[in-house]
């Protein structure tokens, strides 16, 4: 293992220089993949924007049904036009959400703590990948907690999802989690995002900061960028817009589009930032006209 002590500090990111190994693949880095992994990154990634619109309704692994999910059965269908995956537990997608919605899956496959708990970090793999083959999964969801106490589990429980997802070729989505005492600087995203593309994810969620084009330039997968707590509108559709410019492969919100009190207008607002290249001051524009 290289000597921690006087590392030098990084800072070649050619941020204007586009990715150099993309060849004619959509997906950044996953060129060298094989057939079956890039089918399902073709059914996240849209193949003429190259991005996502991940809809994140999984809160209920651990938080039960938070505010705006309880009655998944009544929120979800209405969206699924608008989002291009659904990010759920098996439970949530198999009793609520109807196959035919025509969205990817974005499986969650770990879970071992709730809101009761002071610590999260600890989770097990709780999805067999026989379970994921039989819901088509696109890609399983495994949360990672680099620099918590959970962090050898997380790292364990990641490697052997992305083993099984290479055996039957589904990739990998890892999250990077923050918790109450995880930094959420440039400096942590770009240890934990890199760390976990180098383990083998095929597409890593993370939060926007300062420098974001930096971590997006490290970074030899896609990512996309979790939404976080309830912002108002317009600054949730600014933040939209930010991760888009700093070079993210799009975005996974969940309570900024399902607490919104127009959720379905929400969806298509972020839509138009991340597939037709609107400012967010226009997609502002367009949430505030079509939620009257
Ligand atoms: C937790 C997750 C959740 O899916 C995601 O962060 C929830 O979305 P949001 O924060 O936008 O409500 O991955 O780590």
């Amino acid at each position: 293992m290289a000597d921690k002590d006087g590392l030098k500090t990084a800072k070649d990111y050619h941020t204007d220089t586009p990715f150099a190994a993309q060849g004619d693949f959509h997906v950044k880095g996953a060129n060298h993949l094989d057939w079956g992994m890039k089918k399902h990154l073709s059914n996240i990634f849209d193949r003429d924007t190259g991005k996502t619109v991940m809809f994140a309704f999984d809160h209920g692994y651990f938080m039960g049904g938070t505010a705006g999910l309880e009655r998944l059965d009544l929120v979800i269908p209405p969206l699924a036009p608008y989002v291009d995956v659904f990010m759920a537990t098996r439970g949530a997608l198999r009793t609520c959400v109807p196959a035919s919605s025509g969205c990817g899956v974005a499986l969650r496959v770990t879970s071992g703590s709730s809101m009761l708990d002071d610590d999260l970090s600890h989770e097990v793999v709780a999805v067999d990948i026989e379970d994921a083959i039989r819901m088509n999964a696109d890609c399983m969801a495994v949360q990672t907690f680099i620099g918590a106490d959970g962090q050898l589990s997380s790292l364990n429980n990641l490697s052997r999802v992305i083993n099984a997802g290479f055996r039957y070729s589904i990739p990998t989505l890892g999250v990077v989690a923050v918790g109450k005492d995880m930094e959420r600087t440039d400096r942590f995203f770009k240890l934990a995002t890199r760390i976990l593309a180098e383990l083998g994810v095929q597409i890593v969620k993370t939060y926007y900061c300062d420098h974001f084009e930096e971590i997006v330039s490290a970074c030899p997968v896609p990512i996309v960028v979790a939404g976080g707590k309830k912002l108002p509108e317009e600054e949730a559709l600014t933040l939209a817009y930010r991760c888009i410019q700093g070079g993210a492969c799009g975005v996974d919100m969940g309570r900024n589009i399902f607490q919104s009190n127009h959720p379905v207008v929400m969806a298509q607002a972020v839509r138009k930032i991340v597939h037709e290249g609107w400012t967010d001051k226009e997609a502002y524009r367009f949430y505030q006209d079509m939620s009257h």
